[in-house]
């Protein structure tokens, strides 16, 4: 069983996970309004590849947008949250293993503890977000399901992969659980929120184009500092 789900399944979900996310990007591009949006993104490029770097990059640092600065206890935690989100999946030694011998790319590997306390720091701000759910009245208002999926399919395999880790007399069960439950986070980001990890950059680049090009932006070092 072990070598079915550390094999084939987890070849499926990276192989879904990658389809999945390439195709969300491809409907969105689809979906831009050929009128309003394709034909001023292309006529003006200079314009609008400035204002691609400013709103990516700008949301990318903390307290970088108006959005972050007006709620930094938030950023904090989704800063806090990202950097282990973002870097142990693709840069943990155990993965970059998998990675090398399924698909061939081989990148550097985090060392162990640096890995551990990204792990730790993103659990913490797993259960300090979603207690932010639960308190914050605006978003009580706007909670979905959907929401907390994306939270508790994030948690599971942070959880199990950090026991893994420290409770070595049961590290197969862990193991188990980690390898099943980050499958699952594979099979199921392209269809959730967790397609924010590719649609993160194609909705910023677009507002990123929209206000250099259209609102004046461009006046303002390529971009609204918004
Ligand atoms: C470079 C890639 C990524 C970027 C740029 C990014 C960016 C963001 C941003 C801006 C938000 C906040 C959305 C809001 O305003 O509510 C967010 C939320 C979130 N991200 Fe990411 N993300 C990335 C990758 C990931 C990955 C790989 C994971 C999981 C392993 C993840 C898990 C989450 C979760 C769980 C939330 C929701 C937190 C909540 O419920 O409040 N993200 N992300
Ligand atoms: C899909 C298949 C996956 C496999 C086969 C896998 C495999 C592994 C392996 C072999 C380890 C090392 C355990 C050790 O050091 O002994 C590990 C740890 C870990 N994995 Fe995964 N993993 C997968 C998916 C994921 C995903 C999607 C995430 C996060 C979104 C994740 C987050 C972690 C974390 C946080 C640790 C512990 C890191 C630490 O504390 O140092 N894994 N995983």
């Amino acid at each position: 069983m072990v070598d079915f789900i550390t094999g084939p399944l987890f070849v499926v979900s990276l192989v879904i996970f990658v389809v999945g996310m390439l195709a969300r990007v491809f409907w969105y591009v689809n979906g831009l309004d050929w009128r309003l949006e394709r034909v001023a993104y292309r006529y003006h490029a200079n314009r609008s590849i400035a204002g691609i770097f400013a709103s990516i990059f700008k949301w990318l640092i903390p307290g970088g947008t108006d959005g972050w600065r007006t709620q930094p206890v938030a950023a904090v935690l989704f800063f806090l949250l990202h950097f282990g989100a973002v870097l142990v999946p693709l840069f943990l030694l155990g993965h970059t293993v998998l990675l090398e011998r399924y698909v061939g790319i081989t990148l550097p590997s985090l060392p162990g503890t640096l890995a551990d306390i990204f792990s730790v720091m993103s659990i913490v701000a797993i259960v300090l977000l979603a207690v932010r759910r639960m308190i914050s009245p605006a978003l009580r208002q706007l909670n979905s399901g959907g929401d907390w999926l994306v939270l508790l399919l994030t948690f599971l395999p942070f959880a199990t992969g950090l026991m893994a880790r420290l409770d070595m007399s049961a590290y197969q069960s862990w193991m188990l659980a980690h390898v099943l439950s980050g499958e699952l986070f594979l099979i199921l980001a392209p269809f959730t929120k967790l397609s924010h990890i590719v649609l993160f950059f194609m909705s910023r680049a677009q507002l990123g184009m929209d206000f250099a090009i259209k609102r004046g932006g461009a006046t303002r070092g390529g971009a609204f500092p918004w």
